[in-house]
């Protein structure tokens, strides 16, 4: 009986902390366009401190003008995205515990431009090269492990799925893809992109308004980027694609033999512990299931001082 309460206080922790953090990434979202447009105050801030000579020479004020209005259009594409929730933020914040209209940690804003980027490499054209250097070889080895596969639709299970993209792609081909993503701003973006983006065709967004970094040219910075490059709602009517949202470890641990493959691409390296991973791809295929992997080893917790645990491999 104790145990019981104890257990079920740790729920409530638990579910509290999560409406807590929901609420923080919905303010990240709506708080855009002020904490952009202040980065674009500091540059003309900066310029107005040049001699006249050099504000002459570099000439700011209409590539400002242009960048404020790529941030808003910016900020529209964010308001579509948490439009559902968008009325209810305040309500949200109240049932989590925060203060109203709080400004959000610098490390969600980040995230959230990430995420702005992400849409670039996931669902532009843009990002077609990219894709076509990750995704297609691990296409290519799916139905070389898995021949017929795709026509029996075959379980395929995609762990740090991102925006989603890869999934559907394996969806597209006839496979039963799921994707398994934890982060807030990956899930409302993508759900976005997967459900509600077809009345609007596609949005422009402006993943590097912000970047003053390896740009060439102003209008490199200004650049907008269609979204999406392909209709992701014209999937065929039998296609099965889900997302299941947690955390991967959390979510597939109690998993026996499921999956006639998982699909990792750009995630081995998100791992507190590798042996984790690798033993629970193990335990959640089909013997003579397949793992195919993609993507780099730059171990996301090795250098990060407050994180509990790091265990990688080095071959
Ligand atoms: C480097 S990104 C790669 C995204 C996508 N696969 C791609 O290649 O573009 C890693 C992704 O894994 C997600 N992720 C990290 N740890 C995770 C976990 N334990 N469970 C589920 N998703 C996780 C992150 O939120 C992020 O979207």
């Amino acid at each position: 009986m104790a145990d019981e309460r104890g257990d079920e206080r740790e729920e409530d922790v638990e579910g509290f902390k999560e409406r807590q953090h929901f609420a923080s990434v919905l303010r990240a979202f709506d708080y855009y366009e002020r904490w952009a447009s202040a980065r674009l105050s500091r540059v003309e801030a900066d310029f107005r401190r040049l001699s006249p000579a050099h504000q002459q020479l570099l000439e700011i004020d209409a590539k400002v003008t242009a960048l404020r209005a790529a941030v808003r259009q910016n900020a529209e594409v964010l308001a579509l995205i948490i439009g559902p929730h968008r009325a209810h933020i305040g309500a949200i914040e109240e049932q989590a515990g925060l203060m109203p209209a709080g400004r959000p940690l610098e490390s969600d804003m980040e995230k959230l431009q990430s995420t702005i980027k992400q849409f670039v490499r996931e669902w532009s054209a843009e990002g077609a090269a990219e894709r076509e250097a990750a995704q297609a070889p691990l296409l290519a080895a799916l139905e070389r492990a898995l021949p017929g596969g795709a026509v029996r639709g075959a379980r395929v299970l995609v762990p740090g799925a991102g925006l989603g993209r890869l999934a559907w792609e394996v969806a597209r081909r006839g496979f039963t893809s799921q994707a398994s993503e934890f982060s807030y701003f990956m899930l409302i973006a993508s759900n976005f992109v997967l459900n509600s983006l077809q009345p609007h065709g596609s949005v422009n967004v402006h993943p590097w308004v912000l970047q003053t970094c390896n740009c060439k040219t102003y209008e490199d910075q200004a650049r907008a980027c269609a979204v999406p490059d392909v209709e992701p709602w014209s999937l065929d009517a039998a296609a099965r694609l889900s997302m299941c949202a947690g955390d991967f470890v959390e979510v597939y641990r109690e998993q026996q033999a499921q999956w006639e493959a998982v699909l990792s691409m750009f995630f081995i390296d998100t791992a507190h512990n590798i042996v984790e991973y690798i033993r629970l791809f193990r335990q959640i295929l089909v013997p003579g299931g397949a793992w195919v992997n993609l993507g780099p080893l730059l171990w996301h917790y090795t250098d990060t001082p407050d994180e509990a645990m790091s265990i990688m491999i080095v071959v």
